[in-house]
């Protein structure tokens, strides 16, 4: 059994205050039968892992994959583990857009994450000419197949793949249901070939406007593990009522 992962995704939203006053505010509303986690901009996430409730993992949204040297502005797998992070988004479709992220790069941070113990959240998707040119497999195995090349994986648990179709994040758009359920399996197959059996056991979540109103069929698909929540992870309730979402 896959235990389902409700991650939100804060961008770059949110000072120090308002980070720890979120964390106040979930405090003793998480369920346990999901895992839940924030990915919050670097520069608070000692304050927060130091602040959120034992049932709230915290992540970072970004990293490189170099130990550490002369790469002004960046911030190294080692750096993100003094914080005590456990989670790190990787190859976001907004760094792939505006920050020059490329497949090898996402190889080299997959692999450096999961030397370091971090759980990487791997995010793949098309954009919206790729879909209505009959392409998204294309760019799915492709995204999947470099993302992956050579990654070594012990413990299929700690990898998580999102599914973001670029044309659903922060659009309002949402994707079907039925189209997350197709990406998600296709996704598993090609996970299958690289990994074996051990894709069973990789959590594949949906991203790309889930709220609290939609997550419900999302969910109720079978390779639907969990959901990547940017705008509707930003506020409390709406946070709170996302990961309560069986009730
Ligand atoms: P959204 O963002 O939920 O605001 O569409 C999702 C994401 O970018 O991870």
């Amino acid at each position: 059994m896959r235990k389902p992962i409700i991650a939100g995704n804060w961008k770059m939203n949110k000072t120090r205050d308002e980070a720890i006053n979120f964390a106040l505010g979930v405090s003793g509303r998480l369920p346990n039968y999901a895992e839940c986690i924030v990915c919050a901009p670097f520069i608070i996430l000692r304050d927060l892992v130091k602040r959120v409730p034992t049932n709230l993992a915290v992540g970072a949204q970004n990293m490189d994959y170099h130990d550490s040297g002369a790469f002004t502005g960046e911030v190294s797998p080692l750096m993100l583990k003094d914080t005590e992070v456990t989670h790190v988004i990787i190859g976001h479709s907004e760094r792939r857009a505006y920050y020059n992220e490329t497949d090898e790069s996402v190889n080299l941070k997959v692999k450096k994450a999961l030397e370091y113990d971090l759980v990487p959240i791997v995010c793949v998707g098309e954009v919206l000419a790729e879909r209505e040119a009959g392409k998204t497999n294309e760019v799915l195995a492709r995204q999947i197949n470099e993302g992956f090349k050579d990654v070594n994986l012990d413990n299929p648990e700690n990898l998580v793949v999102a599914y973001e179709p670029v044309w659903a994040i922060g659009t309002g758009k949402n994707a079907s249901s039925e189209i997350a359920e197709e990406a998600c399996k296709f996704i598993r197959t090609e996970l299958e070939k690289i990994f074996g059996n051990k894709a069973n056991d990789i959590r594949i979540l949906y991203g790309g406007s889930v709220k609290p109103e939609n997550i419900k069929e999302y969910m109720a698909n079978p390779d639907v593990d969990g959901a990547l929540v940017g705008g509707a992870s930003l506020k409390v309730d709406s946070f709170v009522a996302l990961c309560n979402y069986k009730d």
